[in-house]
């Protein structure tokens, strides 16, 4: 069917919609973004929103009184969105259980932030046809009705968690998690697990499941998570093999020990960036090719010995009164280093920085020191 067609056809049901004021924005930067109140997009002065790639729905209540439903599931037929946003509404189960068996056919992508989904009267579960094309599902701030995740609903579980490939429950108050629920989400490549108050327990306690890997996860984030040692990491990260991506930043290690399980995992880019760090213990992972230590307590740099593949260190906002010095020169042995941020640091100025001037003009990178700029191993004064 055409823009056209479809217009058309839109104009002639002479959709109703039951919000108040239903408006919507669309911005052409990119693909075409709209972002409507509620179901404005069902109202016929929104047209335009029907070549959006991207539509958010925000501020209200999506609900479906018998009566809509023909103009909803049309309506969803019509967009040819592939990224869906919900923002600050209240979703009710009657809504999903409709829109579910007619989501836009490019439709890959969910994000539902600071939300509510609900369930008012008991529904059956939606008969799901085909298999589900959503890879991505982000939820951010939002709560799911806990009659949602109860066993009668196992057929939608994984239908939606079988196909995903990254999800994303951020300050969604997790709490713990089970077999059942890490056997669903096997699959995935990207897990962002971040400002929960997850019980550490509960994620050890998954390594006893039977024959549970992650084995195609490669990024993990865990922002915001109460940790107070990487150690505790060790019994999850058995389950991940492939894991080349960790976000740890915004805990709480003020003394951090690389325990030994970091070393035999194929880790490219830690971040422990506001983790209140103030010394570090052993050697990083030595495949890190991206490390972020920014915004902790560090006085000295930490050994960064044999990082013989680092390509991105940053340090900045820390305590550090030297980057470099004759007797430590862990940087100089970083070969591949192409970045180094180590601004915003209580250096003094003497011998030892005229030493990591030296260093660094030698060394041909981006680096930004807040008050002084290298560039390129030229050295300008910022
Ligand atoms: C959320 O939506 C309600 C209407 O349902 C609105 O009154 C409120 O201002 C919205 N909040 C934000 C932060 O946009
Ligand atoms: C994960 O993928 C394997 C095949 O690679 C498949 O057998 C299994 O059912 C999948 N798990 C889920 C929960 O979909
Ligand atoms: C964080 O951990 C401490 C003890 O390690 C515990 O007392 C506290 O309740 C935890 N906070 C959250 C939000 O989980
Ligand atoms: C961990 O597993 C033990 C034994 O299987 C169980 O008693 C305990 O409740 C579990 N803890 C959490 C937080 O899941
Ligand atoms: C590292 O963590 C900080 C703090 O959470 C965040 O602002 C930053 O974007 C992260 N960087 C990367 C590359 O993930
Ligand atoms: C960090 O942990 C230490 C104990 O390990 C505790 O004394 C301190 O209050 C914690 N800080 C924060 C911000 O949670
Ligand atoms: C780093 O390299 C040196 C010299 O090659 C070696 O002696 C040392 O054991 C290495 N450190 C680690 C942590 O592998």
């Amino acid at each position: 069917m055409t823009l056209n067609q479809r217009l058309t056809l839109l104009l002639l049901l002479g959709l109703t919609v039951t919000s108040a004021a239903t408006s919507c924005i669309f911005s052409e930067d990119g693909a075409g973004r709209c972002v409507c109140n509620s179901m404005g997009i069902l109202n016929p002065e929104n047209l335009m929103c029907l070549q959006a790639s991207e539509l958010e729905l925000r501020d209200g209540t999506l609900d479906v009184s018998e009566m809509a439903v023909s103009g909803l599931t049309l309506g969803f037929q019509m967009i040819q969105i592939n990224k869906l946003i919900f923002n600050n509404v209240t979703i009710s189960f009657s809504f999903i259980s409709v829109v579910i068996s007619f989501l836009p056919r490019n439709l890959n992508e969910i994000h539902i932030i600071s939300s509510t989904l609900e369930v008012v009267q008991h529904l059956q579960p939606p008969l799901l046809q085909e298999a589900s094309r959503i890879k991505t599902l982000y939820l951010e701030d939002t709560t799911v009705d806990p009659s949602l995740l109860q066993p009668s609903f196992q057929a939608l579980h994984r239908w939606l968690f079988g196909p995903l490939k990254s999800l994303g429950l951020v300050r969604s108050g997790l709490v713990e998690t089970d077999c059942i629920w890490a056997q669903r989400v096997e699959n995935l490549t990207h897990l962002d697990l971040s400002e929960n108050p997850i019980s550490y327990t509960s994620l050890q306690n998954i390594s006893h499941c039977a024959s549970l890997s992650f084995k195609y996860l490669k990024s993990l984030h865990l922002r915001h998570s109460n940790l107070t040692s990487l150690q505790s990491l060790c019994t999850l990260l058995s389950l991940t093999p492939t894991l080349t991506q960790l976000d740890v930043s915004r805990n709480n290690f003020s003394i951090l020990h690389y325990p030994q399980c970091f070393q035999v995992k194929p880790l490219t880019m830690l971040n422990l960036s506001h983790s209140g760090i103030t010394e570090v213990f052993h050697d990083p992972p030595q495949t890190l090719k991206k490390l972020f230590l920014s915004n902790n307590r560090l006085i000295r740099l930490p050994s960064l010995d044999n990082l013989s593949h680092l390509q991105v260190l940053k340090v900045d906002n820390n305590r550090l009164t030297v980057l470099i010095t004759e007797t430590d020169v862990s940087l100089s042995t970083l070969e591949q280093l192409d970045t180094l941020h180590a601004g915003r640091n209580p250096y003094q100025c003497d011998c030892a920085l005229e030493e990591t001037i030296t260093f660094l003009d030698s060394a041909d990178m981006k680096v930004d020191s807040g008050s002084l700029i290298f560039q390129q191993g030229v050295i300008k004064s910022g």
